[in-house]
């Protein structure tokens, strides 16, 4: 019989690394992903379980890749024109690209949160309740009220907007849209949030509403954030994945990857030498 391979030689071939999570379940599997923008590949074979009811921060320098990744987990690079993606991406097990999978559906399942808060040009009020209505959650008027209501406390908005849920959400401040866009994201129930740089617009006061949210929201789901901001990754989560020229370079728990990062090039992205 032949002896098994060491699990150091095995890993020493020319597959890239797995990054399977330390502790918990994952929710999301990614195994062999590439994505590509016509001839030009912007991530290249990365495979990562993200976890459940935990923040997963995707750090690294401009241009690595790490928007492209973040959208490939619920197919909104389906919308950008000449975007293929390679591999497999698992929701519970389950593969979101095979043919079968409903778009609409599984953006509801991983909702995802910009940048730049971009309420509809609609009322508060129709901005948390269209997803409900047209994924029939809800059963009643009354029933929508009672989503609407929760769906704005838990995202920390209900005291500033409810005399006024008529009014349009884009007159509300930046802080107030971005909260109004989580709010949006949670009122279908979704499993995982994903969000790109949610707090860059946002002054700090702004900025500590939204990471005391997050916080608050990981014992329900899985979140996966993109930020530029260390200080913020080490505050809001508990895993980091290093992005660098398209590949993952080191993943792990965030005090692990701020404190004892195995790799040259993480370190040297953490402690500012270049990015
Ligand atoms: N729609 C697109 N069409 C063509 N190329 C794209 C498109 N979007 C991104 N790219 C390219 O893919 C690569 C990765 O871009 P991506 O936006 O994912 O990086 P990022 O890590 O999110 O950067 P940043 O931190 O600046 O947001 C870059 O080279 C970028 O120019
Ligand atoms: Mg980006």
């Amino acid at each position: 019989m032949n002896a098994p391979v060491p699990a150091a030689e095995a890993a020493n071939s020319s597959a890239a690394p797995v990054f399977p999570d330390p502790v918990s379940p994952s929710k999301i599997s990614a195994r062999g992903v590439s994505v590509y923008y016509g001839q030009k590949r912007a991530i290249d074979d990365v495979s990562i379980e993200i976890p459940k009811n935990y923040v997963t921060a995707f750090i690294g320098p401009s241009g690595c890749g790490k928007s492209t990744f973040l959208r490939s987990l619920n197919r909104m690079n389906d919308t950008i024109p000449g975007a293929r993606v390679e591999g497999e991406i698992l929701l519970d097990g389950m593969d979101i690209y095979r043919s079968a999978m409903d778009v609409v559906q599984l953006r509801a399942r991983v909702g995802m949160v910009f940048q730049k808060p971009n309420p509809f040009p609609k009322s508060i009020y129709e901005n948390i309740a269209y997803g409900p209505r047209i994924h029939g959650i809800a059963a009643s008027k009354g029933e929508l009220d009672g989503i609407v209501e929760q769906s704005l406390q838990r995202a920390g908005l209900w005291d500033e907007v409810k005399d006024r849920l008529g009014d349009s959400g884009t007159a509300l401040s930046g802080g107030q849209q971005q909260r109004l866009c989580i709010a949006r994201a949670i009122a279908v129930d979704p499993e995982v949030i994903l969000m790109d740089e949610p707090c860059s617009a946002l002054d700090p006061i702004a900025t500590a509403r939204i990471e005391e949210l997050i916080d608050e929201l990981r014992g329900r789901y899985a979140i996966v954030i993109v930020t530029h901001s260390m200080q913020q990754a080490a505050r809001v989560s508990q895993r980091t994945a290093f992005f660098h020229l398209g590949k993952i370079v080191e993943y792990g728990t965030t005090s692990d990857i701020f404190t004892t990062p195995r790799e040259e090039r993480t370190k040297d992205y953490i402690t500012g030498r270049y990015g």
